[in-house]
């Protein structure tokens, strides 16, 4: 857990994604007042937003050709669905009649996402690992991108998401 010393193993940075994700979920259904939930959303949409955009940059793209077609394609929609809501919980607060239910809702669909991506022999992950994607280098690249979008989001804020498998939806 020593955040000096990330893992490069491509897949166990994104599993650590995951379980941090996982605790700010919990954390924000524990947490009392305002101020404490809407800074907790903070970071689920950071570490949402820092993830989803590392996997559609690097991991996926790795993916091609080497993960079940459908499987990739839904993850891709996941992640653009999930981005309605973050912009959202982003955008809104905790004084809002459906603020809890929009995190609720979120958490949820993570919850079914991360499972495609880790469940054994067929989730995603495992497909990648069978398939001998270099998962040192992609680690490497994954670090490095984490890194620079975290300073660059938390200079201006979170982006506008990118949607792109929605043809008639656009977010902003
Ligand atoms: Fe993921
Ligand atoms: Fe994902």
């Amino acid at each position: 857990m020593a955040a000096a010393n990330p893992p490069l193993d491509a897949i166990a940075l994104l599993k650590a994604d995951h379980r941090k994700v996982e605790d700010l979920f919990s954390q924000f259904e524990a947490a009392k007042g305002d101020g404490r939930k809407k800074s907790i959303a903070g970071q689920i949409c950071m570490e949402l937003t820092v993830h989803a955009k590392i996997e559609e940059d690097i991991f996926y793209p790795a993916c091609e050709g080497k993960v079940e077609d459908d499987q990739l394609k839904e993850a891709y929609v996941e992640h653009d669905g999930a981005k309605i809501l973050i912009a959202e919980i982003e955008a809104g607060g905790p004084d809002e009649h459906y603020y809890d239910a929009k995190v609720k809702v979120l958490s949820e669909q993570i919850e079914h996402h991360v499972e495609e991506e880790e469940k054994r022999v067929e989730g995603m992950f495992s497909q990648a690992r069978k398939a001998g994607l270099d998962m040192d280098a992609l680690g490497r690249q994954l670090a490095a991108r984490k890194a620079e979008l975290i300073a660059n989001y938390k200079a201006t804020g979170l982006p506008t998401p990118e949607t792109p498998t929605f043809e008639s939806t656009t977010l902003g």
